[in-house]
């Protein structure tokens, strides 16, 4: 499936960043206990990879992505302290085999990519040992608040997620996680809770706002390319929504608000 952020060095910086910036939030109730062995399907630049890495200093992780460009990047840049801990592997998930059975499997902004992800989560299952788990933090684009209401952004927005839909992905689909994992694997599973992480800026803290919104702005322009070349976007609509957006962090009543979801499912022993 086409991946429509595109596989470059701009969105290379933007997932490291991403990574960085999001994970108080991403981690905020991850608990790994020491000597876990993750799988961490769609890894891209190594990105979650390397903030799991340094927050629990016993894990080890086996990550997997289907862009080579995206495993060299991960490769070449990877800390120097952390690089015994983890192995890349450049293959499609669908035909990858882990060299060993994992305690956990690791999702993060990948299942929002698949257009097949029942087959998917059954199949990684299987690379699961029991009593193992599978977490998945994905997105729930529905969920997105900006006030004042921003009409050039919510056209964006709309042509954003259509845009994923039409190439078989799904911007919203992490409430749907805990039906899949049902579908997929019922009598392997003992629990599933699926939580919202929610980000909340308003004007108590107009900095934060403001940066929360330049992140936001450069997740927008990610798929900028891809927008306009399909003519979803004319060329100059961004410029002229960013200006309006930024206004959004000087505004006395301005909010942001997002919520992902995180299912944690655990297997049956
Ligand atoms: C939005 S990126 C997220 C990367 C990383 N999880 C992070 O949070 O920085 C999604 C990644 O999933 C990868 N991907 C999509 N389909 C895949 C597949 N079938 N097998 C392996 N990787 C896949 C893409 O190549 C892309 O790098």
């Amino acid at each position: 499936m086409e991946y429509f952020h595109g596989y470059n060095e701009t969105e290379f910086k933007r997932l490291i960043h991403q990574a960085e910036f999001l994970s108080f939030k991403v981690f905020e109730h991850v608990h790994f206990k020491p000597g876990t062995v993750l799988l961490e399907p769609g890894c891209g630049v190594g990105a979650q990879t390397r903030v799991m890495l340094r927050r629990f200093p016993d894990l080890r992780i086996i990550a997997v992505d289907l862009s080579e460009s995206a495993i060299k990047t991960a490769e070449a840049g990877f800390p120097d302290d952390l690089r015994d801990r983890v192995e890349f592997h450049c293959a499609d998930i669908f035909n990858f085999n882990p060299p060993q059975a994992v305690d956990g499997v690791f999702l993060c902004w990948m299942l929002e990519h698949i257009s097949e992800p029942v087959p998917l989560i059954k199949r990684l299952i299987e690379f699961i040992k029991p009593g193992g788990f599978f977490m998945a933090t994905e997105v729930q684009n529905n969920s997105l608040q900006i006030y004042p209401p921003q009409a050039m952004l919510e056209k964006y927005w709309n042509a954003y997620n259509a845009l994923q839909q039409s190439i078989g992905g799904d911007p919203f689909v992490g409430l749907k996680i805990p039906a899949y994992l049902h579908e997929a694997a019922a009598e392997k599973i003992e629990s599933v809770k699926a939580r919202p992480g929610m980000f909340l800026n308003d004007n108590r803290d107009p900095e934060a706002l403001e940066k929360m919104l330049d992140y936001w702005l450069n997740l927008l322009e990610s798929a900028r390319g891809s927008l306009e070349n399909k003519g979803l976007i004319d060329h100059g609509f961004f410029e002229n929504m960013k200006k309006h957006v930024q206004e959004v962090a000087k505004s006395k009543r301005g909010l942001f608000s997002y919520t992902f979801i995180q299912t944690l499912a655990i297997l049956r022993n």
